[in-house]
């Protein structure tokens, strides 16, 4: 109930440009690295110090416009140039939605390239997020025809898709995230059990750890972690072919634990205005994550609008309902 109601609100269009609007508001402040680069910098050199490595995601999402898609790659080229310029330990996690992918497959790509193209240049990787079954076909397409051309991107599988057993096997020399899956996919597409979302997630795991580029293993889960670390040293697999990764802000402790046992580790650091939707979604993940708002909820003016407008939409659906 809880994550449909947060993965509906991460949908809201209204509630988004409001969000966007304000500052960091609902607590997103502590799994938000700022609004702007010089924050995210800052975040990102904290981190290197600590021996984590990052991938760096300028929020965005609901991008219905060119020019929008334009400025988004325009600020993810800002980004790259600043990892460079900074000589920080990072690397891009960007989303094709944000580049225009729903506008139009073509404009898209060629944001897409642009972007590749400037990272090649500094050897700074691109990481394709992925998000929802509908983008699913065309983000993989884009990464077929970029990497024609570039060896500096990669993508995300994920584990609550039948697809993906496929997917890794098609894409298993790439880099890949593997992670569990974070929007609310219809059965036709995705397994819905935990359980079995869980067993498919371990056996992607360990078949791209065995067969396999890269491995990023991208998950809060401490049992996964746990069965991961079991795994590689019972299969004798190296340290530099895999990494643990989580998100900026949450067990900071574990991330740090993680890094000082020797194990490569990078933090997933969002940052920038457009927090809204992503902030939902990590509180339709875990409603525990609620803790972080309730410090901060209902305190301001601003979050006064955001909370009643949530409070009428979820009324809206209530009714609706009946
Ligand atoms: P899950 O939420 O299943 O939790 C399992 C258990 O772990 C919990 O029961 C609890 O015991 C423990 N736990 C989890 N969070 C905790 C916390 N904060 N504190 C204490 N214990 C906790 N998704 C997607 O669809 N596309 C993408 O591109 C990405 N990219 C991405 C990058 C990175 C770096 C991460 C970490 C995640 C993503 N995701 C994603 C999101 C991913 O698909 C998934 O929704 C979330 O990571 C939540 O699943 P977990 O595997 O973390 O554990």
């Amino acid at each position: 109930m809880l994550k449909d109601l947060f993965m509906s609100l991460s949908q809201n269009q209204f509630l988004n440009s409001t969000a966007k609007k304000y500052g960091l508001k609902m607590g997103a402040q502590s799994v938000v690295a700022g609004t702007n680069l010089d924050e995210a910098i800052k975040s990102i050199k904290e981190l290197n110090a600590q021996g984590i490595s990052c991938t760096v995601d300028n929020l965005g999402e609901f991008v219905f416009k060119k020019e929008e898609a334009t400025d988004a790659k325009e600020q993810i080229i800002e980004v790259i140039e600043a990892i460079h310029a900074h000589k920080v330990d990072a690397h891009i996690s960007l989303k094709p939605s944000q580049l225009g992918l729903d506008i139009d497959y073509s404009f898209c790509l060629d944001n897409l390239r642009e972007i590749v193209e400037r990272a090649n240049q500094y050897d700074i990787f691109i990481n394709i997020d992925m998000e929802d079954h509908k983008r699913l076909q065309p983000s993989f397409d884009i990464l077929d025809e970029l990497s024609k051309e570039y060896d500096n991107v990669g993508t995300v599988i994920q584990a609550y898709f039948y697809q993906s057993e496929e997917n890794i096997q098609k894409y298993k020399n790439y880099r890949l995230r593997i992670v569990k899956g974070a929007y609310k996919e219809p059965e036709q597409y995705a397994y819905q059990n935990k359980a079995e979302i869980d067993a498919n997630y371990i056996k992607l795991i360990e078949w791209h750890l065995l067969n396999g580029k890269f491995t990023s293993i991208a998950t809060h889960d401490h049992l996964v972690i746990n069965h991961v670390k079991a795994f590689v040293k019972k299969n004798n697999i190296p340290n530099d072919k895999f990494e643990f990764q989580m998100l900026y802000g949450f067990r900071k402790e574990l991330q740090l634990k993680l890094a000082k046992e020797g194990y490569q580790f990078c933090t997933y650091v969002p940052f920038g205005h457009d927090w809204y939707g992503y902030f939902m979604r990590r509180l339709a993940e875990r409603p525990q994550n609620l803790n972080l708002v309730a410090k901060q909820v209902f305190n301001t003016k601003t979050n006064t609008v955001i909370g009643l407008a949530a409070g009428a939409f979820l009324l809206g659906r209530l009714t609706k309902k009946k």
